[in-house]
């Protein structure tokens, strides 16, 4: 019988990455979690046959890996974006991925692939632009919070270790993420358009997410960036309608922009009132094939709707 392969998973606690370990446990990976606290991570990651490491250097330079999927990051929806809060979204993305980076140069034999992820803010803030991954970037915060983190988890790595950098759009999933902040307005019927509703917000069901990322350790021919999102993104305001629908709530109230800004900072302007039209050019050149291409479906499939 041949050994599972082996993938170090970080962030693998998170609302993506629990949705992940489970499903390669599925496909008979064996997971080793790097985790900032074990006896946290395997609470609530109680599945059996997941590993839990606190450093890489408990791991050595010997062991045999197939890959690493890099999603550890300090959410960005974790308070003002003050100085401090800043460095911490640095430290907690650019940092671990150097030290990953560097741990993989160090084995013995190099893993075969390194899956990271990036955020669809690597584009900055454009109006109505088709961005594909072949597009260029704009300015910004988390435009340049990207950039820096997807240079660490490219330069450096070792020969022969292919690297994606996943550049993830809204997370679609049944708990966590940005859908349940927007559920209680939304069940209320207060979800309407925020600031001009006309930003773009580029989405991704969870479950296609890890199917992508599935894909993307297993698809020999893909390198580089990656877009994380369905193929049909959607205006905020027509976001919002949809969610109403699924749910059979109006989409009334609507936020203004000023309001967002006073309330939630820079979130709001760089994440919320500002985004992106990204369509995933190089997965569906790939071959992938999102079981979610349409919000609604997505949110019928998310949402538990009471009947
Ligand atoms: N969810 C989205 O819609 C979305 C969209 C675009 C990009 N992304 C990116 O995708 C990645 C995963 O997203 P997610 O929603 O699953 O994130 P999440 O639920 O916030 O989980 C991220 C994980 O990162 C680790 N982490 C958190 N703060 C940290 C810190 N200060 N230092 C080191 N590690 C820290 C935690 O693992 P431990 O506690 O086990 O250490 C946590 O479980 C993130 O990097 C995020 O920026 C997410």
């Amino acid at each position: 019988m041949t050994e599972p392969r082996r993938l170090l998973v970080t962030g693998g606690t998170g609302f993506i990455g629990k949705v992940l370990c489970r499903s390669l446990l599925q496909c008979g990976y064996r997971v080793t979690v790097l985790t900032r606290n074990a006896a946290a991570a395997s609470q609530a990651l109680p599945l059996p046959g997941i590993d839990f490491v606190e450093s890489l250097d408990v791991l050595g330079a010997n062991g045999l890996w197939f890959g690493v999927v890099n999603l550890a990051g300090q959410p960005l929806d974790s308070g003002r974006w003050n100085s401090d809060r800043k460095v911490e979204f640095r430290d907690s993305r650019i940092n671990l991925t150097n030290a990953l980076v560097s741990w993989m140069g160090e084995l013995d034999q190099s893993p075969e692939v390194f899956v990271s992820a990036s955020a669809t803010g690597w584009y900055g803030h454009w109006h109505d632009e088709l961005l594909d991954e072949d597009s260029r970037c704009n300015t910004g915060y988390a435009q340049r919070l990207c950039a820096d983190w997807e240079q660490a988890a490219r330069d450096g790595l070792p020969q022969g270790c292919r690297g994606c950098q996943l550049r993830i759009g809204i997370v679609l999933g049944p708990s966590g993420g940005p859908l349940s902040a927007m559920l209680t307005p939304a069940r209320l019927g207060l979800g309407g358009a925020m600031g001009t509703g006309l930003q773009w917000w580029s989405w991704i069901q969870v479950e296609d997410l890890v199917r992508l990322i599935c894909f993307l350790l297993e698809e020999a021919t893909i390198e580089g960036a990656v877009n994380g999102t369905a193929p049909n993104p959607v205006r905020q305001r027509d976001f919002a309608k949809i969610l109403g629908r699924v749910l059979g709530r109006p989409a009334l109230l609507p936020l203004p922009g000023f309001v967002a800004s006073l309330v939630l900072g820079e979130f709001a302007d760089e994440i919320l009132l500002k985004g992106q039209r990204v369509v995933p050019a190089r997965a569906l050149a790939a071959g992938f094939i999102f079981d979610y291409p349409e919000l609604g479906d997505a949110l019928k499939a998310t949402i538990d709707v009471p009947r």
